[in-house]
């Protein structure tokens, strides 16, 4: 028997074998998310609001938590009928115990909770030595307790149904230096240790929680840093500079890669993936170049 006919003979086997198990590895047009339930914290714009869409497409409902009342019903009306909104500021604890409950309510269960919203807080001065620490509570309570609250009452919802996925949104500026103000960077560095010490507890009941590191993305949140140092910068040039801030030739990190990431961790192809920490950031965290002088310079 030719080889092609062999192999093409032992493929067809073979997935015949994971239909029978009700496994689907060729995930590029089923819906992953067939069913499920899930809220998005900062969910009306950039990375939120992508994965919002990525979502439905795979057949979730989608509750988007967010403090903008502006832009929030704007992107759930863009977003159709599976998406709904619900006005929360993370640092309130009872907001984000009111828009868990309200999924509670409408849908009776929360499969995925993500903790995504997020502030850069200011970039100057850039001193340690002049941080203003008000300046530093305010980032931390967006960025920490806000991702602490809604991962308490996620659990609380979650527990009892012995099943959930949490996500949180980290940053490269979480796992290096020098990639975000202070308060940012130390906010950041906080998320993966967060999501360590609940899965070591929530594993006990089903539950999964990782968080995503994405590199530079051009939303209102980078676009708006980066203007402060560009003040006579078109909005064009602002994107082409966040986008020119990575490594990896011929890409650029984009809301989509981070929706991507969320909707694998959120989908059971990551069944056994918990404590988890996804860099998204094309390489830029995980090396440095040694800086060798040009051998012109040397000869
Ligand atoms: N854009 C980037 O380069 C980048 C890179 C790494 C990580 N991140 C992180 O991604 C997350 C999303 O940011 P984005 O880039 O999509 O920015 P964005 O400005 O497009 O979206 C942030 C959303 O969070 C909402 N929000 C802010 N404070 C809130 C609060 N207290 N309560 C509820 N909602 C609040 C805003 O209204 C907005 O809709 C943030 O956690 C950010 O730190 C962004």
């Amino acid at each position: 028997m030719p080889r092609s006919y062999l192999a093409r003979g032992l493929k067809f086997i073979a997935d015949d074998v994971l239909r029978k198990q009700g496994r689907n590895y060729s995930t590029g047009g089923c819906r992953r998310l067939e069913g499920k339930v899930a809220l998005i914290t900062g969910g009306a714009s950039g990375i939120g609001k992508t994965t919002a869409h990525e979502f439905i497409k795979h057949g979730a409902q989608v509750i988007i938590a967010d403090m903008d009342s502006q832009i929030g019903p704007q992107a759930a009306k863009e977003l159709g009928p599976a998406a709904h909104f619900v006005q929360c500021d993370v640092t309130a604890e009872a907001q984000v115990e009111k828009a868990v409950m309200i999924a509670m309510a409408d849908y009776g269960k929360l499969d995925i909770m993500y903790n995504n919203a997020g502030v850069a807080g200011p970039s100057f001065p850039p001193s340690i030595a002049d941080l203003d620490l008000n300046e530093f509570d305010k980032v931390m309570q967006v960025n920490v307790r806000g991702t602490v609250a809604g991962i308490k009452h996620a659990a609380r919802a979650m527990i009892p149904a012995g099943s959930g996925c949490i996500l949180c949104t980290c940053s490269i500026s979480g796992l290096i230096g020098g990639a975000g103000s202070h308060s940012y960077s130390a906010s950041k560095s906080t998320i993966p240790g967060v999501v360590k010490s609940v899965a070591s507890e929530l594993c006990r009941n089903g539950i999964r929680i990782n968080c995503i590191s994405p590199g530079p993305i051009p939303t209102p949140l980078s676009l708006a840093q980066i203007g402060l140092i560009y003040p006579r910068a078109t909005q064009e040039q602002l994107v082409e500079i966040v986008n020119g801030l990575g490594q990896l030739e011929g890409a650029k990190c984009e809301e989509a890669d981070v929706a991507e990431a969320a909707l694998y961790l959120a989908s059971d192809e990551a069944k056994y993936v918990t404590g988890h920490n996804l860099v998204v950031d094309g390489g830029f965290t995980c090396f440095k170049n040694l800086p060798f002088p040009s051998p012109h310079e040397i000869l």
